[in-house]
């Protein structure tokens, strides 16, 4: 008598999960197996759809004893393909799209509690339709997760006053390798009860377990803003305008956004329709906000009156002050568009880097020379969260006919021994995933390299979650 073999991990899968959990028709898998730049393509197993953290909690046990690799994915708006599986036909991708409700929003203890798979946008609206304000900022907060933003501890555009997505979380509730729930949804503010486990998980780009709700901060709403789109002549009068703004309104300045002359150029070739509010003739341009939780502060007339000084300084040449809420938004359409823009005009090769703020403008000089002096044809758009240090250090082609992505390996050494050279990162606010990996390797001091093996083995010692994310 002929004895059937052992069933395949798929069909295994679908046979304890059915199909509604395990999903294996090719246009659904086509969406969730490349990444956002369509630069990696994997093969996935199947694409797992928990409806609940106990799905998640049987998928992973699952997984676990199996030995199948499993890739979280959120909004799959990530930059470093880390949402994306290898090409093996191994790897389930586990989609967290539908833990999406909110689960409670407490104004008294200015918390709320989100699933993993809520959209950034419809948390912000949430806070705000109990007057609350949730200010993690992107621009591609209308389909990134709450679950991706704190395994890639995003950052975006309030980061100045508001902290990146760690200092924005209270509590996480996490599904471990092996299925075990650790909770800390508590949403304390204070909780000194040994390891702060729950910031483990926060910029671990699901390589120690697959979060599935967390406890998040709400602040005061803003109800009173002053919006400034400035002319400054040099990333130097930009570093001292920051200085200025925040010398005279304190931690009201939310947001400082450095964008280089040649940003505004692509947003006027390739996005006509938004209007720019300063004539293109500036070398740099800045746009800072600040907010206050009272209606009556009266910060357009403190942030112009801080530009005219600043004019009298020689750090600003021109400035542009909202005058209506669709004019902040008109400028903040600018902001966010950069990166479409720069899509449109093409390939780039991308470096989004952080560094000492005093030592930004020199490096801006240094890198941006280099890169004139060696890519011909090249396009630098550098522009960036300048408050917190972090530049979009991009370059493209000047037209078709560059082929940019044969300079992206020299292009990316140089610029990133000038950043480590300065003691800076080679990832400000994008993570590792699969494609920084080998820069993780060479920059990290190999103590804190040894440290992140030995927590990976601790959480995950069967290798199951995104495999070949983060560590090599
Ligand atoms: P995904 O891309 O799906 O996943 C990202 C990582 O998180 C992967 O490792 C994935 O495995 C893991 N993951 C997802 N969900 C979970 C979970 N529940 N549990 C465990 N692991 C999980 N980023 C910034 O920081 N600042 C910006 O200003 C910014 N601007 C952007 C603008 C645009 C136009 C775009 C397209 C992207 C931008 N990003 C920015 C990058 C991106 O949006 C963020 O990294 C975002 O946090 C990713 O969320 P996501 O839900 O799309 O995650
Ligand atoms: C941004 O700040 O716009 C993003 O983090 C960078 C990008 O989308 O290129
Ligand atoms: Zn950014």
């Amino acid at each position: 008598m002929m004895r059937a073999g052992p069933a395949s991990p798929l069909a295994q899968l679908v046979a304890r999960f059915g199909t509604d959990l395990i999903v294996t028709e090719r246009s659904a898998l086509e969406a969730v197996s490349i990444d956002q730049h369509r630069r990696h393509r994997g093969a996935p197993l199947a694409l797992a759809l928990p409806r609940t953290v106990a799905d998640v909690t049987s998928l992973l046990a699952f997984c676990n004893a199996a030995r199948i690799g499993v890739v979280p994915q959120g909004g799959n708006t990530g930059y470093c393909a880390a949402a994306t599986p290898d090409g093996s036909g191994s790897q389930l991708v586990l989609s967290l799209r539908r833990l999406d409700k909110i689960r409670d929003v407490d104004v008294a203890n200015g918390s709320l509690i989100a699933e993993a798979g809520c959209v950034l946008a419809d948390v912000q609206k949430s806070a705000a339709a109990a007057g609350r304000f949730f200010p993690l900022s992107l621009g591609s907060e209308g389909s990134c997760t709450i679950g991706g933003n704190l395994s890639t501890n995003a950052g975006g555009l309030n980061v100045l006053r508001y902290g990146m997505m760690r200092e924005l979380t209270l509590g996480l509730e996490v599904v471990l390798a092996d299925g075990r729930v650790l909770s800390t949804l508590q949403a304390l503010r204070k909780d000194n009860t040994g390891y702060d486990l729950k910031q483990l998980f926060v910029g671990a780009e699901g390589t120690l377990g697959i979060i599935t709700a967390a406890a998040l901060k709400l602040f005061p709403a803003p109800r009173a803003t002053g919006t400034a789109f400035v002319a400054v002549p040099s990333p130097a009068a930009a570093v001292a305008l920051l200085a200025r703004l925040r010398d005279g309104l304190g931690e009201l300045v939310n947001s400082f956004e450095l964008l280089p002359n040649v940003a505004l150029r692509l947003l006027d070739r390739h996005l006509p329709s938004l209007r720019q509010p300063l004539p293109a003739d500036s070398p740099w341009f800045v746009l800072c906000e600040a907010s206050s939780a009272d209606a009556n502060d009266p910060l357009t007339e403190k942030l112009g009156r801080l530009l005219e000084a600043a004019v009298d300084a020689g750090e600003v040449t021109d400035a542009a002050l909202a005058q209506s809420e669709r004019e902040r938004r008109e400028f903040w359409e600018l902001r966010e568009n950069v990166p479409e823009a720069q899509r449109r005009a093409g390939p780039s090769v991308k470096h989004d880097v952080s560094l000492p703020i005093g030592r930004i403008a020199d490096f801006i000089a240094e890198a941006g020379a280099w890169i004139t002096a060696h890519v011909e044809g090249s396009m630098l758009v550098c522009y960036g969260h300048l408050g917190d240090g972090n530049l979009h250090f991009n370059i493209s082609g000047a037209d078709e006919t560059v082929a940019i992505d044969a300079h992206a390996e020299t292009m990316k050494r140089t610029v990133h021994d000038m950043v480590a050279a300065r003691g800076g990162s080679f990832s400000a606010e994008h993570g590792i995933g699969q494609t920084k990996v080998g820069e993780l390797t060479r920059y990290a001091p190999p103590l804190e390299l040894e440290l992140m093996r030995s927590i990976k083995k601790i959480f995950d010692p069967n290798g199951i979650m995104n495999p070949g994310k983060v560590l090599a």
